[in-house]
């Protein structure tokens, strides 16, 4: 069957990285049957700068009708000034939220050959793999009523509203129990129940989906002991459950247990498997243009895009084992790079796992 693929390179680095990924994909379709349909589309600034919008209607209509997007990043000093409606990053919560990517799985695992490029003691941080779930189309990022208002005494004053219905709520949990009864069946939901009612109701709802998976081992754990157990001792962690924005801040300290963010892939999916692939670093724009970009996360990406949108774990196996051939063959870009290692480029990088992937034929 002939998957159709979307690819939304966006920002910055993005089309560095997704051109490191794309000749992946075409490896994967000549030399090992993937039948893909491709399409390209523009998102963030680059859409901006063309058609006036960060996500233009015909990208999001080719959105629609893929069966998987694949997108680089999003954004740019020069975009900052603009008014918020039009700035790339509204385009990409735009789309997650066009397409109900409720599901944000983002991944924190360290390759062992990495393990002296964590902050952390390589101790701690030894064979991590930890799965942040994340919701993320709903909670503060989307809450309404939202904006800065004037005040009576004349002050202006922000504000924006986070709230979580039980059905987003339960549908998260779900997802999260069914992804930690693929993996070492403990869930860990994280909140701020000590404070917020809307977490009150997070964990109520949390603790009654749990009744349907009575082989996951359920905590519970307030977000700002998490932040700090993350950093102390995070292999105690198999799969975290949690809204919006706690999401967005733990899995980037998460990400930098594992030395790089410019490893780390991500998913978002929607009811039907239909998902949006993502490295979960920003656009960079400080290293755009100079090839020295890491591709890995993006090209993990595609190893997630195997997985939970094509149903091809198969591929998806032979894409990760690729990327830790390269590793083996000490190739670095210069964020993952450490003494005795041989620096590459982002086109080199690319190269090497493309040669990897060829050599399991
Ligand atoms: C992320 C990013 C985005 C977010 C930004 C760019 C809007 O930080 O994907 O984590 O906050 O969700
Ligand atoms: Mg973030």
């Amino acid at each position: 069957m002939t998957q159709k693929l979307l690819i939304v390179a966006g920002d910055g680095i993005g089309p560095e990285i997704v051109g490191e990924a794309m000749k992946m994909l075409d490896v994967l379709q000549k030399d090992f049957g993937l039948a893909l349909e491709i399409e390209h589309a523009l998102i963030g600034g680059a859409a901006y700068d063309a058609q006036g919008e960060p996500l233009p209607d015909n990208t999001l209509a080719l959105a629609r009708e893929a069966d998987a997007v694949l997108l680089g990043a999003v954004g740019g000093p020069q975009y900052d000034s603009l008014p918020r409606e039009v700035r790339p990053e509204r385009g990409l919560l735009r789309i997650r939220s066009e397409l109900n990517l409720f599901a944000n799985l983002r991944p924190a695992m360290l390759y062992s050959q990495l393990a002296g490029a964590s902050t952390l003691k390589a101790e701690i941080v030894a064979d991590l793999d930890i799965m942040i779930v994340r919701e993320l189309t709903g909670g503060i990022y989307f809450g309404q009523p939202r904006g800065v208002r004037s005040t009576d005494s004349g002050e202006r004053e922000g504000f924006n509203t986070l709230v979580y219905r039980e059905s987003e709520i339960e549908r998260i949990a779900r997802a999260a129990f069914e992804i930690a009864m693929k993996r070492d069946k403990r869930l860990c939901s994280v909140d701020k129940a000590n404070v917020l009612e809307v977490s009150e109701l997070w964990r109520e709802v949390v603790v009654g989906v749990s009744k349907d998976y009575p082989d996951v081992e359920l905590s519970h754990m307030y977000v700002d002991n998490a932040a700090m157990q993350l950093v102390r001792a995070p292999k105690q962690f198999d799969v975290m459950v949690t809204g919006n924005m706690f999401g967005d801040i733990l899995s980037d300290a998460a990400a930098m247990l594992t030395g790089s963010i410019g490893m780390l892939p991500s998913a978002s999916l929607d009811e039907q498997g239909k998902g949006m692939y993502e490295p979960i670093h920003g656009s960079a724009p400080d290293i755009a243009g100079q090839g020295i970009a890491n591709p890995l996360a993006t090209i993990l990406s595609i190893a997630m895009m195997l997985r939970y949108s094509f149903n091809r774990a198969d591929l998806a196996a032979q894409v990760q084992a690729a990327v830790g051939a390269v590793l083996d063959q000490g190739l670095r870009t210069p964020d993952i790079h450490a003494e005795g290692m041989q620096r590459a480029s982002t086109a080199q990088m690319g190269n090497a796992v493309v040669a990897a992937l060829r050599k399991q034929l």
